[in-house]
């Protein structure tokens, strides 16, 4: 069984949907740079160890981070989701860890990424916008891109709205990936995925794009 660590900053609901959706992959563990972190209630609903890295505990913030990753290394997990985690991951540890850190992301990268995705789609006009699953490399949202989740955007829709309909697409694509990942659905060479036929199959049904990880 894959055990997944999940990293949080607040609210938490894509930990929720990996929670709710397990099957082949286990949360083995949730950690977060906030204390008061809403989505830690959700760890402790499903009886998933917590472990908080407050910045107020620490000398610096590059101390802060260095007890995260020294905890991620004696947990050794599997795979190392970040879930809303707002802290950028250090170079050094996604060297270490490339191929098995992935983060959501609430847009269609390569387009928009960084912060404010959904207010920054509406100002662009785009007519689809959506999320993105994707290999955490050293960049800013820059990581080979798995999957991705598309929703048509209208004149009419909101920040609120909108963030709601892609959070909806999020619930769904995250634990998806996460469980492919766990199957082996999915293979990473170098900056490219290869993904299984059987699982391109699923991915058209459930209507999920499958992206191949380099970008253009
Ligand atoms: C999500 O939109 C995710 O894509 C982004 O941060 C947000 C986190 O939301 N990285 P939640 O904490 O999972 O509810």
């Amino acid at each position: 069984m894959l055990s997944v660590a999940v990293l949080i900053s607040g609210r938490g609901s894509n930990l929720l949907s990996l929670l709710k959706s397990a099957r082949s992959y286990q949360v083995s563990a949730v950690l977060s740079d906030r204390e008061d972190a809403a989505g830690l209630t959700y760890a402790k609903q499903f009886d998933v160890p917590v472990y908080t890295f407050p910045r107020a505990q620490y000398q610096s913030r590059s101390a802060q981070k260095l007890a995260i990753y020294s905890a991620l290394d004696q947990l050794n997990p599997g795979l190392v989701a970040l879930a809303g985690f707002m802290q950028i991951v250090e170079a050094e540890y996604v060297h270490r860890m490339f191929g098995r850190i992935i983060n959501i992301h609430p847009s269609l990268l390569p387009a928009f990424p960084g912060l404010d995705t959904h207010r920054r789609a509406l100002g662009a006009k785009v007519s689809c916008h959506g999320c993105s699953v994707h290999f955490v490399d050293s960049g800013i949202d820059t990581g080979p891109i798995i999957a991705q989740a598309r929703c048509g955007v209208t004149t009419s829709d909101s920040e609120e709205v909108l963030e709601a309909r892609v959070l909806a697409l999020e619930h769904a694509l995250y634990p998806w990936v996460v469980e492919s990942f766990a199957r082996g659905d999915f293979t990473l060479t170098g900056r490219n995925i290869r993904w299984s036929n059987a699982a391109q199959a699923e991915a058209t049904q459930r209507g999920f794009l499958l992206a191949a990880g380099e970008r253009p």
